[in-house]
This record gives C-alpha cells, structure tokens and sequence, in this order.
C-alpha cells in the first residue's frame, strides 16, 4: 500500500524536491497527495506543478485582515489537508508555527525537519545561528533532525532521526548552508522511509 503524504512548504522546496525524486526513483514507496504552500511566489509550487502533483495555497494574511485568529488559519489548513487523506503531513520548509487546532487533527502524524540538533537553535535562522555559534568557538559542529511535530512546541519532538554536519573555519555561511541542504535532502528522505517502514523511534 503505498504510503500518502501531504507536503507543507513555504520556499524553494529544494527538500521537497528530494521526496519526489526519491519517489520517481522507488526509493521511497510514497506518494504526495498535496503541496501546500502559505507562501504565493514559493517556487516549491513550481516543482509540484512539474511533478503532476496538487497544490495549494492557503495565506494568513486574509485571516489576520479579517480580525480572524491563527486558530481559524490553522483549522481551515486542516481541513485542505484531509481533503486528500494523507496519513503523514510533511513540514519540509514551512515557516509557520502549527497551533493545536491543526495538530490535534493529526496527533503524531506530522513531521519537521529542522537544520539543527536536538535542543539546538530553535526558529527560523537556525543554520546562521550555527555559523556564528561555530565562529564564537562555542561550538565544532552542528545537524539537522527529523522529529514528530505532537504539540506547539518550537522545533522540538519525538526524534526520528538526525546526522551531524562538520563546520570549517574556512566556511562561509553560504557554503556551510549548501552543505546543510545535501545533507537535509538524504536524512529526511531516510526518516520517510522509517516512517514508512513503521520505525518511528531513532
Ligand atoms: C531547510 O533548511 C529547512 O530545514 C528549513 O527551511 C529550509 C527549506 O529549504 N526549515 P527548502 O525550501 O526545502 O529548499
């Protein structure tokens, strides 16, 4: 049975690219239901269209206009993604914090990947943060992880997997960040593949 997946992005979508050429390629047995992005311009809409693959966008923006609550956002996302019955929902870049009235829809259904170690830089600038961290010599390395998304916390959750990824004295942000994307692609491809297994725990 193959596994259906919803995918919620937000930019480039260069990990969701990953899935779908794991996809094409059977490394992984799945399939991707929907992309939906909270972003217009996301050029990971593009690569959906490209793929044959349904995709929305669901902004906040008419919300917040409207006097309504991220509550209400979040609900109506819900309700988008069951339209196409996915039994994983995919952050793959989506830079939305996901309130209750969406995660109690799907309890331990959804899964982040996040470009840092457990407990580690939290939010949005998370591989900069690392850079200069690496610069203040607090740290020698950093990662990325692939975690369960259960509640309304921050970029923390039940671990499916993680990798750590050397940092250079001689790095630049830009090439400390290539090398976070290379090795993002193959570990969220990797927690997938356990999800879809049914290996959930690292
Ligand atoms: C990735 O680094 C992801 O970990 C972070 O946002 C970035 C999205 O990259 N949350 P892309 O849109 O998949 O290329």
């Amino acid at each position: 049975m193959t596994t259906r997946m919803a995918v919620l992005i937000s930019g480039n979508g260069s990990n969701l690219q990953a899935i779908l050429d794991a996809i094409r390629m059977r490394v992984l047995d799945a399939e991707v239901a929907v992309v939906v992005s909270n972003r217009k311009n996301a050029y990971g809409l593009e690569r959906a269209e490209k793929a044959d693959v349904p995709t929305r966008y669901h902004a906040l923006k008419p919300y917040l206009d409207d006097g309504k609550t991220r509550e209400e956002y979040d609900a109506d996302l819900a309700a988008i993604v069951g339209e196409y019955d996915p039994e994983w929902i995919v952050l793959a870049g989506w830079m939305h914090i996901l309130s209750d009235a969406f995660l109690q829809q799907y309890p331990y259904a959804v899964v982040n990947l996040h470009p840092a170690l457990p407990g580690k830089f939290p939010g949005a600038h998370a591989i900069e943060e690392a850079h200069a961290a690496f610069q203040a010599g607090e740290i020698d390395h950093t990662g990325i992880m692939v975690h369960l998304v259960p509640d309304e916390q921050i970029d923390a959750g039940p671990v499916i997997t993680t990798t750590e990824v050397p940092i250079y004295k001689s790095d630049t942000l830009e090439m400390l960040e290539n090398r976070m994307h290379q090795n993002e692609h193959k570990l969220l491809v990797q927690a997938l593949q356990r999800l879809i297994d049914g290996d959930e725990d690292e």
